[in-house]
């Protein structure tokens, strides 16, 4: 196995990437993911471009799955994080599940080859038809966040002669820090999950349903969790769900679905330690007798991702320094959307340190990667890695200001594949009309 590798730069020291430098003949280090030399890579593939590591999604898969083994456990990868089809089909040969959330996602899902018994199924918002495409290719569990979409579960599934599995997922209502408010989802009064003292009375009336079958219970509390203790606790409130349920004769629980929300290193953070991950929630796990499932989604693929981009232009103004790249908040949303920090380094570094706000083209004020940023010194011209960009990265990206959306680039060994090509101006306005069809209703 490929030891995952630490980058080092003038800031964000230790920050474990994808990327990393080696020392080429002498001359200056240059950045590789993997074998493959980045400046290379983006000659062939353009600027910007994602590039993910199959070699880290491996290595954090393998390690999470085996500190796990002590209990009956599922991994299912949320898809979310990254959806890419050559993604998702490399997570399916290690022998992950997905949890999805939308009929989207179900689709992507079963185009990479996952069946229905792979699926867990959660979201705050199912429609008829999603719950419908679900039940038809047979998903392992419902994850019900109310009343109202479980009665709605019930009629649909009784209508189709099915009987659908459900998880009730509980807001277990602790208190879990987060880098942004946005990201939290395990709190008293948020839209997630049944308010945990509902939870009881709605497992009541979906034992007396004829449509679903009772099997579990499941909590997602945030997302970049860097603690444990809000997991352990979560936990135990569900627990004591089960042991209500039990004593009421609910006999068919089977599966503790505790969500995802391990958290990576993006600037200094200590990323969740998989082992002391397991050692809190296993022995819960284990005492409940049901098979534990995870959704890990940027655990897995946070780190493997960087993307690369090339500086247009210095500038200065006001007595700031831009560095403007040919990436924008189009291509990665979360610095602007959650004020979230992303290392940025250069694949080439001149050996020198500035500090800068390295900005998009995009017309937004918005539009930035890193304010008042101290990092490699760069001129025009330069290739930059903005790390960490694995996750949420690709997935959230639009194509505001009519910007076709970058390439995706996957990595192993010393080979690269482009699993997403470039989009083209035609892909922009493939699905428009200049001039309009008009019709009555
Ligand atoms: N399960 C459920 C039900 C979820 O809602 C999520 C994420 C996950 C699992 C996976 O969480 P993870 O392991 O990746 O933390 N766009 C934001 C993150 C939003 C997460 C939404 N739910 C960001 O860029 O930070």
């Amino acid at each position: 196995m490929r030891p995952a590798v630490h980058h080092r730069g003038p800031v964000g020291e230790g920050v474990l990437t994808a990327a990393h430098h080696v020392a080429a003949g002498g001359g200056s280090p240059a950045a590789r993911c993997e074998d493959i030399e980045l400046e290379e890579l983006a000659r062939a593939v353009g600027t910007p471009a994602y590039v993910y590591s199959a070699t880290h999604i491996r290595d954090q898969y393998r390690r999470l799955a085996s500190a796990l083994a002590g209990a009956r456990h599922r991994i299912h990868y949320s898809v979310k994080a990254n959806s890419s089809l050559a993604v998702l089909s490399l997570l399916r040969e290690l022998g992950a599940g997905v949890d999805i959330v939308s009929g989207g996602e179900l689709a992507r899902a079963l185009r990479a080859g996952y069946t229905g018994s792979d699926v867990v199924f959660s979201g705050v918002g199912k429609t008829e038809e999603e719950l419908r495409a679900a039940l038809a290719a047979d998903v392992l569990l419902f994850n019900v966040e109310s009343e109202a979409e479980l009665r709605q579960l019930d009629r649909i599934a009784h209508a189709m002669g099915r009987m659908a599995p459900v998880a009730l997922r509980v807001n277990p209502e602790v208190t879990v820090d987060t880098p942004h408010p946005y990201t939290r989802t395990g709190e008293r009064g948020m839209k997630f999950g049944i308010p945990y003292d509902e939870a009881l009375d709605v497992a009541r009336r979906a034992v007396r349903m004829p449509g679903v079958s009772l099997r579990g219970v499941d909590m997602h509390i945030g997302s970049q969790v860097t603690v444990l203790d809000p997991y352990e606790e979560g936990i135990g409130r569900l627990l004591e769900l089960v042991s209500a349920l039990r004593a009421l004769g609910c006999a068919d629980l089977e599966f503790l679905d505790v969500g995802g929300g391990l958290a990576v290193t993006y600037d200094d953070e200590a990323p969740t330690n998989p082992e002391a991950f397991a050692a809190t929630i296993v022995p819960q796990a284990v005492t409940s007798g049901l098979t534990l499932i995870v959704e890990p989604g940027r655990y897995l693929v946070g780190n493997a991702g960087i993307l690369l981009t090339r500086v247009l232009y210095r500038k200065r103004s006001g007595g700031r320094e831009y560095v403007i790249t040919d990436a924008g908040m189009n291509d990665l949303l979360r610095p602007s959307h959650y004020q979230a920090y992303h290392h940025i380094s250069a694949v080439r570094p001149s050996g020198s340190s500035a500090t800068y706000d390295v900005v998009g083209p995009v017309c937004e004020s918005g539009d930035f990667f890193a304010l008042n940023r101290t990092m490699d010194a760069v001129v025009e011209g330069d290739l930059l890695m903005v790390h960490s960009a694995g996750a949420y990265g690709f997935v959230m990206a639009s194509n505001y200001n009519s910007r076709p959306r970058p390439p995706e680039v996957l990595v192993d060994g010393d080979r690269y594949a482009i699993i997403r090509e470039r989009e083209t101006f035609d892909d922009l306005v493939r699905h428009e009309r200049t001039t309009p069809q008009w019709s009555r209703v």
